[in-house]
């Protein structure tokens, strides 16, 4: 039997991020857009991103980041009895998983592996599935967010491109005595996912008659749906745990676009520095957002035991969820 098997609940015990070496800036971009670093920054908050190289995919992303979750948790790979790898870049469109992929990779030869595709809001998913998954069955359980949208991108359609980066965050659960990982609120608007759509699956004949299947977003729809969504989420989760904004030692948004984080902190009347934000940096990773500011606040010393931390994110489906932690790894 597990020496974890009696506790009922689950916490964080690692943490890890991985960004690729590469960094594509603003300027970069005005060499072959008919863009500006000024429009970057104002309308997004986006002054670089990491992209991948040739040869460099979802997978190799999830599992430096995974590796890096597992040594801060002082955890065996081969302790992990699930793996759940939260992408909607997998390296193989259907299969294997990307979540095999890693499984393989690091020696998880106890785990079982499966990917979860909610878009930009995957991670929230992942960890509310892994919680669960964690207090049943009384082992470590792996999630790792780990996207490479660069791929799916026109680069020369300005309107898309320079809102994106590659990345990967990672945390290891544990069954725990104390819920570490209390409530989650997840999400979805089924009727608006065209706002944000890959033309490419079985419903599209691999014929080559629909082109080259890139991202397609509606950014103006996009907008209005993540500020009334990330606020509501927020909301709830302060309600169900009776909790106020107050109470919480930091909030965590998918880091889409800094205008939309002013206008969830304009609508609750707060300061935008109640959020984290990372996405000058980063810009946005989709489901790896959340856990890679996650780990950046980790290791810069900022999160101390008994913190109460909200994540929140949003994206296509339409998608949305939050989770609410308390940090005690
Ligand atoms: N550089 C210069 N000009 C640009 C650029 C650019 N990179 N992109 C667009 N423009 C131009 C447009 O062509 C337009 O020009 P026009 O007025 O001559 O037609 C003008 O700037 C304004 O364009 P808008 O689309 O109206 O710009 P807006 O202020 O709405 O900002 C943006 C666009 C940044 C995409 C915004 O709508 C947004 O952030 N929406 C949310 C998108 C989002 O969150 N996406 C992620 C979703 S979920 C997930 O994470 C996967």
């Amino acid at each position: 039997m597990n020496v974890f098997s009696q506790k009922p609940f689950a916490r964080i015990a690692g943490l890890g991020s991985y960004l690729p070496e590469k960094v594509v800036t603003n300027h970069d971009l005005e060499a072959s857009l008919e863009t500006t670093d000024e429009w970057i920054v104002s309308h997004t908050g986006i002054q670089q991103r990491h992209v991948v190289v040739e040869g460099q995919n979802c997978s190799d992303l999830g599992i430096m980041a995974a590796k890096r979750a597992l040594e801060d948790a002082g955890i065996s790979a081969d302790e992990l009895c699930m793996v759940i790898c939260a992408t909607c870049t997998a390296d193989y469109e259907n299969f294997p998983t990307t979540a095999c992929l890693i499984q393989g990779a690091i020696g998880a030869v106890n785990a079982g592996a499966v990917n979860l595709n909610a878009a930009c809001t995957g991670f929230p998913y992942a960890l509310a599935f892994a919680r669960s998954y964690c207090a049943c069955h009384g082992a470590p359980v792996l999630v790792v967010a780990a996207e490479v949208i660069s791929r799916l991108l026109d680069w020369h359609d300005r309107s898309t491109c320079v809102l994106f980066g590659d990345g990967a965050g990672a945390a290891v659960l544990v069954p725990s005595d104390e819920p570490g990982l209390v409530d989650e609120v997840l999400g979805a608007d089924g009727t608006a996912g065209n706002a944000l759509i890959r033309p490419c699956g079985t419903r599209f004949p691999i014929d080559g008659a629909v082109g080259v299947p890139f991202l397609q977003m509606n950014g103006k729809a996009i907008f209005p749906f993540a500020v009334r969504t990330m606020e509501d989420v927020i909301y709830k989760l302060l309600e169900r745990n009776n909790l106020k904004l107050s109470d919480i030692r930091h909030v965590i948004p998918h880091q889409a676009n800094r205008r939309i984080i002013e206008a969830v902190a304009r609508h609750m009347d707060v300061p935008v520095e109640r959020f984290f934000l990372n996405i000058d940096r980063v810009a946005n990773t989709s489901s790896a957002s959340v856990p890679i500011a996650l780990d950046d606040l980790y290791r810069a010393g900022s999160i101390q035991t008994g913190d109460r931390i909200l994540t929140i994110g949003f994206g296509a489906g339409l998608t949305f969820g939050g989770n609410l932690l308390v940090w005690n790894k």
